[in-house]
């Protein structure tokens, strides 16, 4: 029985050629399918890659659509309209490095997206995907960011979006997700209760493609072009550690088979690398199970300003213990108040305004470099996945604001600007 609707199956998308299970390695026909027919695991994409060259994918769009082949999409999917996520900036992060004492800091500056997170390439394959699979609307359960690309995509491609969250989400991600106009619910509730209302809904709704429920091993994909990015950035080289921030999960999961993929292709020299995962503490039952050494993610009730990763039911926690335990890398948490600390260290270091999500992953990376689990010596990448701009309230009691002054030079002297403002 395959669980989910009864649309037919499609052939071929792009170079995909079927789903497997990442439990028992059962395969299906690539369809609307997300658990295994055999024993409920959760289905992957699988390809038939063609030879790709570093020059085939240098000659196409400043885009994800660059790595088109690479993922389950139509091949014209870069005329098609999409909101065209990607090719964000990965910056050389030397003011940071110094502060931190590292030797070689990169920021992959996911903010730069069409909605400022790194959802809009989940989201952007996601959509390619469940066009060419009959799917009408576009649909998601959000912790805020994937709500944001969801509308914003739909609204992009002239269909309907229907998009729950959490009623308690920041004023700017409600705000930046309803101006696009879909229907936007907002539930007395935590993400995982909108979840598992989203998951009855899909029920429901055959038309309706859940980005990340029904149509997630496709969506999920589209997180590998954070990897490919990255190596392409470096001159075609893969990073020594990488440092990932994690909700479900899936981020993490899928920028390690970026990796390993471009690996395989021959597009980049095979090398280790370590990834490293990042949680806050009120919600951090990935970096729990780690800690504990057990091989199953207990979930919890999220309690956290970093609402982008208040997942207390990772589905792809065990996986990123995987990931970790394979690579040599750790998942670690940091409270709130080292959040907004690594938050303005971020601005003030780099002038990089990351979100809650960005606070999180730089304040695990101080704490692994503290803990010697991270070396400074080696070359490392952290993800910026969202922007400031929607997580002000966590800053905000801890910036200073300086008193308005009189347009004159006397009243610029008394208030003491000639000298330089305390870090
Ligand atoms: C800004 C930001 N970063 C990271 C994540 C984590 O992504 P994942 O659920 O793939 O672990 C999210 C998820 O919503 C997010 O919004
Ligand atoms: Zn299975």
């Amino acid at each position: 029985m395959n669980a989910q609707t009864n649309a037919p199956s499609i052939p071929r998308l792009g170079n995909a050629t079927g789903l497997s299970c990442r439990e028992c390695g059962n395969t299906s026909p690539l369809g609307p399918y997300y658990a295994c027919e055999m024993c409920f695991g959760p289905l992957e994409v699988c390809y038939d890659f063609p030879r790709l060259t570093r020059a085939d994918i240098e000659a196409g769009p400043n885009n994800i659509w660059r790595y088109a082949a690479l993922l389950p999409v139509p091949a014209d999917i870069a005329d098609r309209p999409t909101t065209q996520p990607g090719y964000t900036r990965l910056i050389r992060a030397d003011g940071l490095a110094a502060e931190l004492g590292m030797r070689r800091l990169w920021i992959k500056d996911d903010s730069g997206n069409p909605t400022h997170s790194f959802k809009d390439r989940v989201v952007a394959v996601a959509l390619a995907a469940a066009t060419e699979m009959g799917f009408k609307v576009l649909a998601c359960p959000s912790t805020g960011n994937l709500a944001n690309a969801v509308a914003a995509a739909a609204a992009r491609a002239g269909i309907r979006s229907v998009v729950l969250v959490p009623a308690n989400l920041e004023m700017q991600k409600i705000l930046t997700t309803a101006v696009y106009g879909g229907t936007f619910v907002t539930v007395d509730g935590n993400y995982d209760d909108v979840n598992r209302l989203a998951s009855e809904l899909a029920g429901e709704h055959e038309d309706w493609a859940f980005v990340n429920v029904n149509v997630r091993p496709y969506y999920a994909e589209g997180s590998k072009t954070l990897g490919f990015e990255i190596a392409e950035q470096l001159g075609w080289r893969l990073p020594d550690q990488i440092v990932v921030p994690v909700a479900s999960g899936a981020q993490l999961v899928k920028i390690d088979k970026g990796f390993t993929e471009l690996t395989e292709l021959g597009l980049v020299e095979s090398k280790p690398w370590k990834v490293f995962g990042a949680q806050a503490t009120g919600c951090s039952p990935v970096s729990e199970a780690f800690a504990r050494g057990w091989d199953v993610v207990r979930p919890v009730k999220p309690d956290t300003i970093a609402k982008s990763l208040a997942i207390g039911n990772p589905a792809d926690g065990p996986y990123v213990l995987d990931v970790v335990r394979r690579t040599g890398g750790a998942v670690a948490d940091v409270s709130d108040a080292e959040v907004v600390d690594s938050m303005r260290m971020l601005a003030r270091a780099q002038g990089v305004f990351g979100e809650t999500a960005g606070g999180v992953t730089l304040g695990v990376l101080r704490k692994l470099l503290a803990a010697g689990q991270i070396d400074p010596d080696a070359e490392t990448v952290i993800i910026n996945s969202g922007d400031g701009l929607k997580t002000l309230d966590a800053v905000a009691p801890t910036v200073i604001v300086p008193a308005t002054i009189k347009p004159t030079i006397e009243a610029f002297l008394a208030a003491g600007f000639e000298s330089p403002a305390l870090p």
